[in-house]
């Protein structure tokens, strides 16, 4: 299974700060939820408090909280990596995006194959952050909206990352 991250991310990193985004680009939301939207998706336990679950997806929920449980069908909580992935393959998407917060990218970073980063006017200095992309990747793509900037990263690094 494929595994992409989704992130916007302001020009020092942040990605949030006090449990939320202290801004707002409906053209970057309407194109990530397009982009995660059908199949499933993992958020971290923080982030997923101040969101709806995404429509038409499986959301898996990362915590180390053995006891949550949910009772809708579309959400999920998951205590690992490898949990998160297997229940991603079990609803049968043919990807998962990973869709934060700081934690979480960080946790999946390694494992992942695609990075869609909206690069985004803003200096924030955030208390969660996408980590550093380092020399094993690579632009694939690149596309100017009329406030920010969607680049796409394939991750070349060779197979080890994958074993989860
Ligand atoms: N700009 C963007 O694109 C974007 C996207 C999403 C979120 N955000 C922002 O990111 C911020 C939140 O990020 P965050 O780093 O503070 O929190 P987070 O990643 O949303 O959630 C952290 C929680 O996930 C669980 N977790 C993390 N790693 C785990 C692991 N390896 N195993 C099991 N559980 C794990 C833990 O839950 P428990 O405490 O329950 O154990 C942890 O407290 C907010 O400001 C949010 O708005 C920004």
């Amino acid at each position: 299974m494929e595994i992409q991250a989704v992130v916007a991310v302001s020009r020092t990193g942040g990605v949030g700060v006090d449990s939320g985004v202290p801004w707002s680009y409906p053209e970057d939301f309407d194109q990530y939820r397009d982009r995660v939207r059908g199949d499933p998706v993992v958020v971290g336990r923080q982030t997923f408090e101040e969101m709806e679950p995404i429509p038409e997806s499986t959301n898996l929920v990362l915590t180390r909280d053995e006891d949550r449980t949910s009772e809708r069908d579309d959400v999920a909580f998951v205590t690992s990596r490898a949990a998160a992935v297997a229940a991603a393959e079990a609803a049968g998407g043919s990807v998962l995006s990973v869709i934060g917060g700081g934690a979480v990218y960080r946790t999946f970073l390694p494992f992942t194959d695609r990075a869609f980063v909206s690069e985004l006017p803003e200096q924030l200095e955030g208390d969660a952050v996408f980590p550093y992309l380092g020399a094993g990747w690579e632009v694939v793509n690149e596309r100017e909206y009329d406030r920010f900037r969607l680049v796409e990263y394939e991750n070349t690094t060779p197979a080890p990352r994958r074993e989860l």
